[in-house]
């Protein structure tokens, strides 16, 4: 999604903008442009990387200035055009303006502009916004800011600067994330913390309506109607390393390794075994109110609904808890019934997802307790449920997401153990439980010793344009997940499903040769995802299989399997996903795509 580096100090700002778009550059973008106050106001945009951004200011020697702005658009209104891409500016007023996010009104605020006598030079509802500034500009940046605010519908983070006050740089956010970055006589605005530790590990998280008047001196934070709100400054658990590639190609392929780490992190100081219980200090003062709840809903997108999925099945299954995980998009528009006694939980690795903030709001608003399996510390959706779990995974770069995935499964299965544990379970059952997931992280490095063998297994299907991905209960949802992994970062077209679904239509696309993946490790419906194998192989289907250690006998019956560790059931998901990790990321290199660049895609997907 578009990202957004503001700064104003005293260093030069170009090699400092450059760098935090670099920064940003895995969020997912098409074009880039900075502005620069230097006496008047320079703008310089290109199509396409950053990199073609550096070479066109190399070529016209640069621009020289201490406040300035910058931006990597991705393509909403307008198409991937130069005139397109940010920052936007009002000649007559000298406004210039970077935007993340959507202005509903647009059109009718451009008609008006137009009216006015505006003459707009592109198709983007951000150009309407720096006209509007524009227009309510009487001489003072942070008042036109908020005027203009006033007026708007839709979601907004803003960096905004004027050739008339060169000491000044206004933002202001709606839905959309900004943060600023507090240095020593020095400010670094982004929309996320990658953007800013470079330079300070002190930031202010922007609220709702928050808008924020720097200079070198200091700063004003008040919302759009001029009411000063006290700032909220927190420090950025986030070192410059932990975002670097390292020994590694690629983010995807670096958070893939990560995940022992990571696992080992998120459960560190939350098992207490010879207790027989989990600790989660973030949900302590709502324990009553867990034991007593009468329902949960799960709700998030894409990996994040997937890893919501497994938790549905695990509050249902240990905790006896009627759960359900809905797509967050639907639950937020759906008038869902919310009785009392309802838990929400909202599984989110950026803790950003607009739909996902939506439906924790409406959830909020009938109600509902509110928790958050979150991964991004200070972010809104951490910020706006009453109680949490933090993955603790570390940054996640990779635009597929990998490690928040397993975290997110990990998180859900305490949050399970912490309920079960009240409700229904004995301490000598929970620290059988606890055993058990404390040797997943070594059982995922084991996995991923055989990353060579996934490999090759990858380079004989990956000309395959077509791919089934089947799996039963638990691992139903890791399969839509290994389908969600392979097309958005190979483009090979690939369905998941449950694996009993396929005779109700799917069958008929099965032809010679065409792989399909099947989740068939030892557990409860071993037998019934051997028979949906039979089924695909008589009708000329080659059969991936992602089994158990120690089951010879898949060997007669499939064309290939890739082992995991044995485990209990419910906690598979977090080892039999990661072959197909793996075999996602293959395929993408060997196909020649650039892995942490997907096409289409952002990371944070922050608009609807
Ligand atoms: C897929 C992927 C997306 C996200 C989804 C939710 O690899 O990354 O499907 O899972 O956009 O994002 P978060 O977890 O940030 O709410």
């Amino acid at each position: 999604m578009c990202g957004i580096v503001a700064y104003i100090g005293k260093k030069p700002a170009q090699p400092l903008l450059i760098e935090g778009l670099k920064r940003l550059e895995y969020r997912g973008y098409d074009s880039a442009g900075l502005a620069i106050l230097n006496g008047g106001l320079n703008v310089c945009r290109a199509v396409g990387r950053v990199a073609n951004l550096e070479d066109k200011l190399e070529q016209t020697g640069g621009l020289q200035g201490t406040v300035g702005l910058a931006h990597t658009r991705w393509a909403t209104h307008g198409g991937v055009t130069e005139m397109n891409a940010h920052p936007h500016r009002d000649d007559k007023s000298g406004i210039c303006l970077v935007h993340n996010g959507i202005i509903e009104n647009y059109s009718v605020l451009k008609t008006y502009l137009q009216e006015k006598g505006h003459v707009f030079t592109s198709e983007t509802d951000t150009e309407v916004l720096a006209m509007l500034i524009g227009e309510l500009y009487e001489g003072d940046l942070e008042k036109a800011v908020q005027a203009a605010l006033r007026e708007v519908t839709g979601a907004y983070a803003i960096a905004v600067i004027c050739e008339k006050e060169p000491d000044v740089l206004v933002c202001a956010r709606k839905g959309s994330p900004l943060l600023v970055g507090i240095g020593s006589g020095e400010y670094v605005v982004a929309s996320d913390a990658s953007a800013i530790v470079a330079h300070t590990t002190q930031a202010m998280p922007l609220d709702d309506y928050n808008v924020v008047r720097i200079t070198r001196e200091g700063f004003r934070s008040s919302d759009i109607h001029d009411v000063e709100v006290s700032p909220k400054v927190m420090q950025l658990e986030l070192d410059l390393e932990q975002i670097e590639l390292g020994r590694f190609e690629h983010y995807m392929q670096k958070e893939i390794y990560e995940q022992p780490t990571a696992l080992r992190n998120c459960f560190r100081g939350r098992i207490a075994m010879e207790e027989g219980k989990v600790v989660l200090g973030g949900l302590s003062a709502y324990a009553k109110e867990l034991v007593r709840a009468g329902r949960v809903i799960l709700t998030g997108q894409g990996t994040a609904l997937h890893a919501a999925m497994i938790g549905e099945y695990m509050l249902e299954d240990l905790a006896k808890i009627p759960a359900c995980a809905e797509y967050a998009s639907e639950f937020r528009y759906r008038n869902p019934i919310i009785e009392d006694g309802t838990v929400v939980i909202a599984v989110s690795q950026s803790g950003e997802t607009a739909d996902t903030l939506a439906a924790l709001e409406e959830a909020k608003d009938r109600g509902a307790l509110s928790l958050g399996v979150v991964n991004v510390v200070g972010s809104t959706i951490s910020r706006q449920t009453d109680a949490g779990v933090y993955l603790r995974v570390g940054p996640e770069i990779g635009v597929a997401s990998t490690k928040a995935f397993v975290g997110q499964v990990a998180v859900l299965s305490l949050i399970t153990l912490f309920m079960a544990r009240r409700r229904v379970m004995s301490a000598d059952q929970c620290a059988r439980w606890l055993e058990q997931l404390q040797t997943i992280p070594d059982k995922v490095e084991r996995v991923l010793e055989q990353s060579d063998r996934i490999k090759k297994v990858t380079e004989r299907y990956c000309d395959r344009e077509n791919w089934l991905f089947l799996g039963r209960g638990y691992n139903y949802p890791t399969a839509l997940e290994g389908a969600l992994k392979l097309k958005e970062i190979s483009y090979i077209h690939a369905e998941g499903m449950p694996a009993a679904e396929m005779k109700h239509g799917p069958i008929a696309l099965i032809n010679e040769g065409m792989p399909a993946v099947f989740i068939a490790n030892k557990g409860r419906q071993y037998d019934k995802v051997m028979s949906n194998i039979a089924e695909v192989r008589a009708r000329g289907g080659h059969v991936i299989a992602v089994a158990t250690e120690g089951d010879e006998e898949i060997k007669r019956h499939v064309e290939e399997v890739l082992y995991v560790p044995e485990i209990i059931e419910p906690l598979s998901p977090m080892l039999t996903v990661i072959p197909l990790q793996l075999m996602a990321y293959h395929a993408a290199v060997i196909r020649g795509h650039d892995v942490d660049k997907p096409r289409n895609l952002a990371k944070s997907v922050t608009v609807e």
